[in-house]
């Protein structure tokens, strides 16, 4: 069906992907550990790494390691990026994997071996007019960081943080335009672990630790700002928020007012200081009546103030219903945030409310409050795929939820929404984040790889593969 509304001329329409979930080669290159790296495969995964005694070594006689081998795109990437480039992708948005280039975190010298690794990623996506967008840091901080500093908690990660970019910056400023800092880094809130390096111990106070490793990534991203200006005229780097928006379950005013907080803290909170350069106002409340005293040094508030990013990257695949006292309420285990259900809305087979009109909500409400180009780089259903016996796969729920947050994507257009472009999440089949498996597919591109560690890692395409790429064709007319 073919509309009369349009996406902006020049729409960066792809795919996006994380270094720690598909490229494998978890040993090669000289490349060091990562965080990713010791996290088991397995829906409990996240659960394992708060048990008393887990050591962050690996351990193949108890656990599978689903990321080490990811789908290999380590060495096959030019295969892959030529179904991205069939697909008519204009970007792709990947992350370098920090232990590629710093293999320990702390080294004064760059790994030559990563970086040309990234090189020859870079220059086949351009082979094909695809423009590369680089997470700086998805999810996979240096094992050695994660173990000697208690990652972001110490304020030394800045400084080897800062070696990494300009040694980015500095050999790919001909070959990447478009970046951003930290993925998800909202998601401390509830997983410290992966984006911030540590986790929370028993006697520790949560949210002290939180939000001082907060601001060192604060600090760390506005540095990383100024470096890319400097170094990359005409590049542009954002910050990356997880957004769902949170609506209150019913309309009593202390529910109303219990979801706005919620969702002030948790979606905007890290946006109004990467994007407005301040602390927001509410925020000081908060930190008196919870006892949080922020160790902040001379300059840093000044760097932040004059370094926010250019805009904003998100993640969107549900929102979230809240409720002050949620007693005998059904809550939503698959939901990142942990809400009660909203009698509205299906959920995908892992628990995640589908709400594409959340879509237009959130772009609104982003945009409302920040007046800033933002760009929608993950989205997408995870689901189980069957390989028919002819080889097909028929993937229509995909299509179905796809279309359906493109559409509510076009309206957010025409309310007036900036949008620079939109990067489905997992574009080819790869490892889920929070659960470590291969069956939780959100591809175009299915990979022939299970969670129990069979399969050839054929690669084919899926009926969404063909739907997508008319869609990009039509510049998102034809859904
Ligand atoms: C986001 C992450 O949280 O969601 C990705 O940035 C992740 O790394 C994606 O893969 C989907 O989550 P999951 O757990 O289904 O892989």
């Amino acid at each position: 069906n073919k509309v009369d509304k349009k996406f902006p001329e020049g729409f960066l329409w792809g795919g996006a992907t994380a270094a720690n979930q598909m490229e494998g080669g978890f040993n090669e290159g000289n490349k060091g550990l990562n965080i990713a790296d010791v996290l088991p495969g397995g829906k409990e995964r996240l659960k394992v790494l708060k048990e008393p005694g887990f050591t962050f070594e690996i351990d193949n006689e108890k656990y599978t390691y689903p990321n080490h081998e990811g789908i290999d795109f380590y060495h096959r990437y030019k295969e892959d990026i030529a179904l991205f480039a069939e697909m008519g992708f204009k970007a792709y948005r990947m992350s370098i994997a920090w232990t590629r280039i710093f293999p320990e975190g702390t080294e004064l010298e760059a790994n030559e071996e990563g970086l040309a690794f990234y090189d020859r990623v870079f220059d086949e996506l351009h082979k094909y007019g695809i423009e590369p967008v680089v997470t700086i840091s998805h999810y996979e901080m240096p094992l050695n960081l994660v173990k000697e500093y208690g990652g972001w908690r110490s304020r030394e990660v800045i400084t080897f943080f800062e070696r990494y970019v300009n040694a980015i910056f500095n050999r790919y400023k001909g070959k990447v335009k478009y970046w951003m800092t930290f993925n998800e880094i909202n998601s401390a809130f509830h997983f410290p672990i992966m984006s911030m390096g540590f986790s929370i111990q028993k006697e520790e106070d949560k949210y002290q630790s939180i939000f001082q490793a907060f601001h060192h990534q604060f600090v760390a991203s506005s540095i990383a700002v100024k470096a890319c200006h400097e170094i990359i005229p005409g590049a542009q780097i954002g910050c990356m928020l997880l957004s769902a928006p949170v609506y209150s379950y019913d309309s009593n005013p202390e529910n109303v007012m219990y979801a706005l907080q919620e969702e002030r803290l948790f979606n905007y909170f890290c946006g109004d200081v990467q994007v407005r350069g301040k602390y927001p106002a509410f925020i000081k409340r908060y930190f008196k009546e919870n006892n949080i005293t922020l160790d902040i040094q001379e300059g840093d508030l000044k760097l932040i103030k004059e370094h926010p990013v250019d805009y904003i990257a998100l993640s969107y695949y549900m929102s979230l219903t809240q409720k002050k006292d949620k007693t005998g309420l059904e809550t939503t285990p698959g939901n990142l945030l942990e809400g009660v259900k909203n009698p509205f809305l299906k959920a995908s087979d892992w628990g995640w409310e589908i709400d594409p009109t959340g879509l237009r909500i959130t772009l609104n409400k982003l945009y409302d409050r920040y007046q800033v180009p933002l760009f929608v780089v993950e989205n997408g259903l995870g689901a189980y795929d069957k390989v028919e016996e002819d080889g097909s796969i028929q993937d229509d729920y995909r299509i179905d939820y796809l279309r359906s947050h493109i559409e509510a994507m076009r309206e957010a257009v025409e309310d007036g929404v900036e949008l620079m472009g939109y990067t489905s999440w997992g574009c080819i089949d790869l490892v889920s984040a929070s659960t470590g498996e291969f069956s939780k597919r959100y591809g175009f591109i299915y990979i022939d790889k299970h969670d129990d560690g069979s399969g050839t890692m054929e690669r084919k395409k899926k009926k969404s593969f063909y739907w997508y790429k008319e869609v990009i064709k039509s510049n998102g007319e034809i859904l």
